[in-house]
């Protein structure tokens, strides 16, 4: 028995040897079933170190003209950009097809009830229609209930929580408001000594390039007060930083959700085996991504034609796609390590902040830390099944290769070293909450549902929703693409370690829970959940893909 398993072993290791110079084509057919290893107890070193050899010409850098990260290209490269588009596309030609075929119907439901004339019409825009591509419409309440001053609020704690922020008491006021005493009680000054202050700043939108349409780059305060909720209030200044939020949730989802994540991918597949547990993983995680850049290119050059059709956003797409370079270089939707989910809100003030009362409700960090604390419980079985000790990551050759080429590949503010179990495990967390969590919130089911809804973000209505419906997920509701999912890869779990596997199950358990929770919140009697006078359901874990899908 003993002697049979050597046999084969030293078999395949003369097999192997036979041919150092492993090809392309026998690299793309490697499909065992064996473990993933990690390098130091791969039984032949030098064949698993030709293979990276040859993935690394196969796989180079290369600027894309969307911009953000590098794109790969190369012969693999190519192959697996081509390969993964018979994939990818299928889901969004149906989803093209559904809105071409339901635009013109809701067009003329709403031509037939009158138009809009109020903002209530809005409601005509979604009531009845889409039944394929938006079937549920926005949000719960937030299509009644956008008068109501809370849902503007609550929203900053929800739907769209990356340019909110807490005044700090050293910081210099952006602009003063005189009347402040008059309208809060209390002066601008007196707000932020209190730490009751905060910012929203998107004003570097007024340098971009004008379209006819009406927009501006807003600054606003806004101030914890118990007992605001007049209607009606600042409508149009809610409206205006909306439409704000609106072109960041388009356009600088790119760099925070896709770019963030495929930089570092890219460096890990030059640099991981194939059989790596680790890549494996990243694998898993980072489905698809290379084909969004296309599109997303695709629909700049096609939004820039003046005779390509509307554009309803104040700002062109070739300006949309400058600033979100813009982002994206500046480090703040790309750093990563400043982007962890806790280090970013606690930078913000809105988490464990040392002045100013704490938030009551802040329903984005409950919901995601949920999950993403889920996360990084499976990812700590998993890396503390494959390293006994700190030191054994520092001696994983591979993943210090992974480190050093990260530099190469620009990933800003990535770990300057992997030297303990802790800094593999945030790294492998944060690269799922990318495609799970920021890219949920900001596109996916997020988007259409919240911060595009109509009438409180207003840019072109039948355009708006066919636009935003080619994120939105419905029909992947309850199927294995979703969050509870993301370990759910029996190949690859059946090659990793048992441990993995139990935390997998885990991980899955939590999920379900978690959204027999989600699905069963409801309007307390004051017409709120968690503060909100909408139901922010974005994160439900079997409604919310798992990866960033467009
Ligand atoms: C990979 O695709 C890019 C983009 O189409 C092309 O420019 C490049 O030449 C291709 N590289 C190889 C090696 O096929
Ligand atoms: C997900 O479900 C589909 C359809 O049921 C199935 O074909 C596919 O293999 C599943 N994927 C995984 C990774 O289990
Ligand atoms: C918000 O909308 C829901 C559903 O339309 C309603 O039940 C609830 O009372 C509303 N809340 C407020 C504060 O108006
Ligand atoms: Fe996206």
């Amino acid at each position: 028995m003993i002697k049979s398993v050597i046999t084969s072993i030293l078999l395949a290791t003369t097999a192997v040897q036979a041919s150092p110079a492993l090809t392309e084509r026998a690299l793309e057919k490697a499909n065992n079933n064996d473990h993933y290893t990690l390098p130091k107890s791969d039984r032949n070193p030098r064949a698993r170190a030709s293979a990276i050899e040859v993935k690394r010409k196969g796989w180079q850098y290369s600027e894309y003209p969307m911009g953000v990260a590098y794109y790969p290209t190369g012969t693999l490269a190519n192959a697996t950009i081509a390969r993964d588009e018979a994939e990818w596309l299928p889901p969004i030609l149906a989803k093209a097809a559904a809105t071409d075929k339901e635009g013109p119907i809701a067009l003329e439901a709403i031509k037939s009830k009158g138009g809009f004339k109020k903002l209530e019409d809005y409601v005509n825009l979604y009531d009845g229609q889409w039944a394929e591509s938006f079937p549920e419409g926005p949000i719960p309440g937030i299509l009644t209930n956008f008068t109501d001053d809370r849902t503007f609020s609550m929203m900053r704690l929800s739907a769209d929580p990356y340019r909110v922020q807490r005044v700090k008491p050293s910081d210099k006021l952006l602009f003063p408001v005189d009347d402040a005493a008059a309208i809060t009680g209390l002066s601008l000054e007196e707000l932020q000594a209190q730490g009751r202050l905060f910012l929203q700043d998107f004003s570097e939108m007024k340098e971009l390039d004008p379209t006819d349409k009406f927009g501006a780059g807003c600054q606003g305060y806004f101030y914890i007060d118990p007992k605001s909720d007049s209607e009606n209030d600042w409508m149009l200044a809610k409206m205006l930083q909306n439409q704000d939020s609106g072109w960041d949730t388009t356009w600088s989802h790119i760099s925070r959700s896709h770019s963030a994540a495929e930089a570092p991918y890219l460096a890990a597949i030059r640099t991981l085996s194939d059989s790596h547990p680790v890549l494996a993983m990243l694998n898993r995680i980072e489905k698809t991504p290379w084909n969004i850049r296309p599109l997303l290119e695709d629909g700049v050059v096609s939004g820039a034609a003046p005779d390509s059709g509307p554009s309803y956003y104040a700002w062109t797409s070739l300006s949309g796609r400058t600033w979100a370079n813009q982002v994206y270089s500046s480090g703040e939707t790309a750093n990563f390590q400043s982007n962890y989910y806790r280090t970013f809100l606690e930078n913000r003030g809105l988490i464990n902040s040392e002045f100013g009362p704490e938030l009551k409700h802040f329903p984005f960090y409950e919901d995601v830390a949920v999950i993403v604390e889920s996360i990084r419980e499976f990812m700590a079985v998993f890396v503390n099944s494959y390293y006994s000790s700190d030191s054994a990551v520092s001696r994983d050759s591979e993943l210090q290769a992974w480190q050093r080429e990260t530099d190469v590949a620009k990933v800003y503010d990535f770990p300057k070293s992997i030297k303990s179990r802790r800094t593999l495990i945030d790294i492998l967390t944060h690269q799922a909450y990318l495609g799970g969590v920021v890219h949920g919130v900001m596109s996916t089911n997020g988007a259409i549902g919240d911060t595009t809804s109509l009438p409180f973000a207003p840019a072109g209505a039948v355009w708006q929703v066919v636009t935003y419906a080619a994120a939105n997920r419905y029909s992947w509701k309850d199927t294995n693409e979703t969050l509870s999912y993301l370990f759910e890869d029996q190949a690859m779990l059946s090659k990793m370690t048992p441990q993995t596997r139990l935390a997998a199950k885990k991980f899955k358990s939590t999920m379900d829970a978690f959204s027999k929770e989600v699905r069963a919140r409801t309007f307390d009697k004051d017409g709120l959940n968690r503060g909100m006078p909408f139901m922010w359901n974005v994160l439900d874990p079997n409604w919310a893909p798992y990866w960033s899908v467009v």
